[in-house]
């Protein structure tokens, strides 16, 4: 008898095992109901869904975290409260993509315990936009819960319609310097963020996260079908994040549009992050530059000292010159620090960040600038030594800000995983990522450091951008993706799609100081291979400057072929780096984009098209210009018989009267653009 009774109570235990939903804990709907997110508890675990439109887009997924020493958070979780709230707001950005920005969402904020032994307590805040979802972990000050050693994340992120995805790998050698791989989402093996999916139905998405401070960086591991889960970026102390209480995650961020253009148009990102905590921040300056740079990349200067180098005072003299003449308000002048001579790839610790070379007369140099109305931008290359870096951080911006110095380009060049940490004189050097939380750190105290300096930060080997140049208005721009110098000795070079990846991927995450304009359309090429062509035309290096965006532009080729293409060049001095508005106009990821600006505090508009390595017509409404007024366009477009491959230079400048009721067509060459500046009549 005994036994029989003991099957019926297990089979009736696991039949109420087999039918228990999931309860429904919470919910919420984005302000004008595009948007809603469920969280549920399933014996005990937590996790989330998205639809849109009353449509799923996240199936249930995951949160929790797995802690090193500690048990899990994970398990055993129940609701304890939940709150919502309205929010709407329209802030004005110093600079930007366009000045005002409209922050509007609606809030759910939940407060979760653990219902066994130590009753740790923590809070998820979902930020609910009509384009967008951020949530974040939030853990309060509590008697059981002191600090949080976190081995991962287990937020996850499981697609529900088969979807394509753009993405390069997390995790790898070369940073963020990869070719986007455009694969079925259950390809994808690690990525890093802005991870950028198509879904079958046409739904634009892509994942990230906002306001990434002393965190690690969030990279998406595909776990199995279209589910991704974090996977952070590791430290040299064996978990990726060591926090005290109380402290809150980065954002975790869903775009959803059902356009390319939309994810770009949307400023959840930089909602998610503080409000500017600098004040007065007239002292940054959006501008374009030149610089003694491409040389290098070609081989014809060098870093290093001898007969090629390229940071002597006569070169820089002669650069400040060409700034001037042109009304480029910097110059990049990189290798006229002690340090380049020999491997310096290999000897970071070698670099003085106050001491120039003999043959470069820092005072001569500066002081002749601020006679020309120029502005030196400073050079720190690291290659990774960052502890040494750190320790002479104060005396190398006070240096640049009294010699008139105010932006600084620094520099990580090291394999990832390698960056050089040492906590104390004579210690012993621990690696860390590029992306972890102790360069999470780095960079910020390199950013409010150059602050109080009145200096403004261009990162090149970074950690990626989350959108706190909103907090941290002098930090520019950023590298993090291959750039212009991969077509001078890539193998491969950029390809035509490149500039169109960027834009649907890389460039949701904020500005890049991709260095655009090499007129010439020539790198050095591969060592034993020749000259390497551009995958490019001409017009769509103009282009370039519109369609990625950065507040710092650089006009990266040689004075000699910018004198060479007088006609080309004219576009790069007339266009701004900072805008009062911005509309994404047409694009397809990684096939071509079309985006117009109006220039910041004037009428002008500008507006710029590029293609990958298809030719094609695009029939453009100008309906963005101002309807009462008539228009001057200066078009700078592919000719005839333009092709990236055979014709990259044959090109046209053109000048037509347009208005707001036309529709202009544009013929792109294949790996080519056009560029346009529109002038009231
Ligand atoms: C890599 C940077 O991206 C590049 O612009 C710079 O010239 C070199 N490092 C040297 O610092
Ligand atoms: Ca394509």
């Amino acid at each position: 008898m005994f036994p029989r009774i003991l099957f019926i109570v297990s089979l009736l235990v696991i039949s109420t095992l087999a039918i228990a939903k999931p309860k429904m804990v919470a919910t919420a709907t984005s302000p004008g109901k595009v948007l809603s997110v469920n969280l549920s508890i399933d014996e005990g675990r937590l996790s989330y869904s998205v639809a849109r439109l009353g449509q799923p887009v996240i199936a249930p997924s995951r949160l929790g975290f797995l802690l090193q020493d500690a048990q899990s958070l994970d398990r055993n979780i129940a609701l304890v409260s939940q709150e919502t709230s309205n929010f709407d707001e329209t802030w004005e950005q110093p600079w930007g993509e366009s000045r005002r920005v409209r922050n509007r969402y609606r809030q759910l904020h939940v407060r979760f315990a653990e219902t066994t032994r130590d009753k740790r307590v923590f809070e998820v805040t979902f930020r609910l936009y009509d384009d967008g979802i951020g949530f974040r972990y939030e853990f309060p000050t509590q008697p059981n819960f002191k600090q949080a050693l976190i081995a991962n994340e287990l937020t996850e992120f499981d697609v529900v319609d088969p979807s394509t995805a753009w993405w390069i790998p997390a995790g790898e050698w070369n940073r963020y310097e990869y070719l986007y791989n455009r694969t079925p989402l259950n390809q994808v093996s690690q990525a890093h963020t802005p991870i950028t999916l198509r879904t079958r139905g046409g739904l634009h998405i892509a994942f990230h996260e906002a306001a990434l401070v002393d965190y690690a960086s969030m990279w998406l591991r595909r776990v199995e079908g279209q589910k991704l889960r974090a996977q952070l970026a590791p430290s040299s102390e064996g978990y990726s994040v060591r926090r005290t209480l109380p402290f809150q995650t980065p954002w975790r961020t869903l775009q959803i549009a059902d356009t390319a253009g939309g994810l770009v148009e949307s400023n959840l990102i930089l909602n998610l992050n503080e409000p500017n905590k600098l004040g007065d921040v007239s002292w940054v300056h959006p501008a374009k530059y030149v610089g003694i740079w491409w040389g290098m990349h070609l081989d014809e200067q060098s870093w290093g000292t001898g007969p090629k180098h390229g940071a002597t005072t006569e070169n820089a003299k002669k650069m400040i010159d060409f700034a001037a003449a042109n009304g480029f308000r910097g110059v990049l002048i990189e290798g006229w620090n002690l340090g380049w001579d020999g491997d310096w790839f290999a000897n970071g610790w070698d670099f003085s960040f106050t001491q120039a070379t003999p043959d470069f007369d820092f005072a001569a140099v500066t002081a002749y600038a601020t006679s020309k109305n120029v502005h030196l931008v400073g050079h720190h290359e690291t290659a990774c030594a960052v502890s040494h870096y750190e320790r002479q951080l104060n005396a190398a911006f006070d240096m640049y800000s009294k010699n008139g110095v105010d932006q600084v380009k620094t520099g990580y060049v090291c394999d990832a995983g390698q960056i050089e940490r040492q906590d104390a004189v004579d210690g012993p050097i621990l690696r860390e990522w590029h992306d972890g939380q102790w360069m999470s750190k780095h960079h910020l105290k390199v950013v409010t450091q150059a602050a109080k300096h009145h200096i403004s930060v261009i990162a090149h080997e970074p950690i990626k951008d989350t959108g706190l140049r909103r907090t941290y208005p002098n930090w520019l721009a950023r590298e993090a993706a291959r750039g212009m110098e991969y077509n001078a000795w890539g193998n491969p070079p950029n390809p035509p799609e490149h500039e169109a990846n960027l834009v649907f991927t890389r460039m949701l995450s904020g500005p890049m100081d991709f260095t655009p304009g090499v007129l010439s359309l020539k790198g050095r090429g591969l060592k034993g291979r020749g000259g390497q062509a551009i995958q490019s035309t001409l017009a769509k290096q103009l282009a370039n400057y519109v369609v990625l965006y950065s507040p710092v532009q650089m006009a990266a080729d040689l004075p000699e072929h910018y004198q060479q293409n007088l006609a080309a060049f004219q576009f790069i001095k007339d266009v701004p780096t900072d805008w009062e508005q911005t509309r994404v106009l047409n694009g397809e990821i990684g096939d071509y984009v079309t985006i117009a600006r109006q220039e910041r505090g004037g009428t002008d508009w500008f507006l710029g098209s590029v293609t990958d390595e298809n030719d094609r017509v695009l029939n453009i409404p100008l309906d963005f210009l101002d309807p009462q007024k008539r228009y001057t366009a200066q078009i700078y477009r592919d000719g005839a018989d333009a092709h990236f491959r055979d014709k990259p230079s044959d090109f046209v400048v053109e000048s037509r009267t347009l208005s707001s009721s036309d529709v202009l067509t544009l013929r792109l060459a294949a790996g080519g653009g056009a560029a346009i500046r529109f002038t009231e009549k």
